[in-house]
């Protein structure tokens, strides 16, 4: 049995990384989608709870059954390997996500040799979102239904106070 992780920050998760998520569901056995609770790099707008949650929803809604959702603290190579699983999933958009990919590839390559990193080309529809410009298309009034599912649009709403409007 081939299990890969889908790796990333999700916040929140955008049709983009679903996109992934179903294409990784097909090639794999079982995808394990790990939700970081803290990105060192980032600040988060949604608690790990609620960035779980939406990516549940989202995958339920989709009816992807070889999917499961966890959350992760430290390194991404030591989650690897408390779930014994030895493939990461990345998704590539536009060339300059390349040089970080690469570098964080082979940064938990060199951390822990077992593991592989295998990319995905997002779909070139997709390719220009990201979670932080969702959310800052949000907080400025516009609309976002293209881009994430109806459950994140909602949180979205709420998160921006626009439920009312
Ligand atoms: N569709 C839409 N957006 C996408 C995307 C896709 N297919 N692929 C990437 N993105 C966007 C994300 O929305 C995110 O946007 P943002 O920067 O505006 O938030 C950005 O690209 C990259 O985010 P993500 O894919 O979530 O990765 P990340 O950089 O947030 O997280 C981790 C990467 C969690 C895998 C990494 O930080 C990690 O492994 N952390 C654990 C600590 C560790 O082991 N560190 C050493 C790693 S070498």
């Amino acid at each position: 049995m081939t299990i890969a992780i889908y790796p990333g920050t999700f916040d929140p998760v955008t049709n983009g990384h679903l996109n992934i998520i179903s294409r990784g569901a097909k090639i794999f056995d079982q995808l394990i989608v790990a939700v970081v609770a803290e990105n060192y790099r980032k600040k988060e707008s949604f608690s790990i709870a609620k960035r779980i949650e939406m990516l549940q929803q989202a995958i339920d809604d989709l009816s992807i059954k070889n999917v499961a959702v966890k959350k992760f603290s430290g390194l991404l190579v030591d989650f690897a390997k408390e779930n014994s699983v030895s493939i990461l999933i990345r998704g590539l958009r536009v060339v300059s996500d390349f040089e970080y990919e690469l570098q964080q590839a082979e940064l938990n390559r060199t951390l822990n040799p077992q593991i592989e990193t295998i990319f995905l080309p997002t779909d070139p529809n997709q390719s220009f979102i990201s979670s932080s410009i969702i959310r800052e298309i949000s907080s400025s009034g516009g609309d976002v239904s293209l881009f994430v599912p109806s459950g994140v649009k909602k949180e979205l709403d709420k998160l921006y106070k626009k439920e009312a409007l």
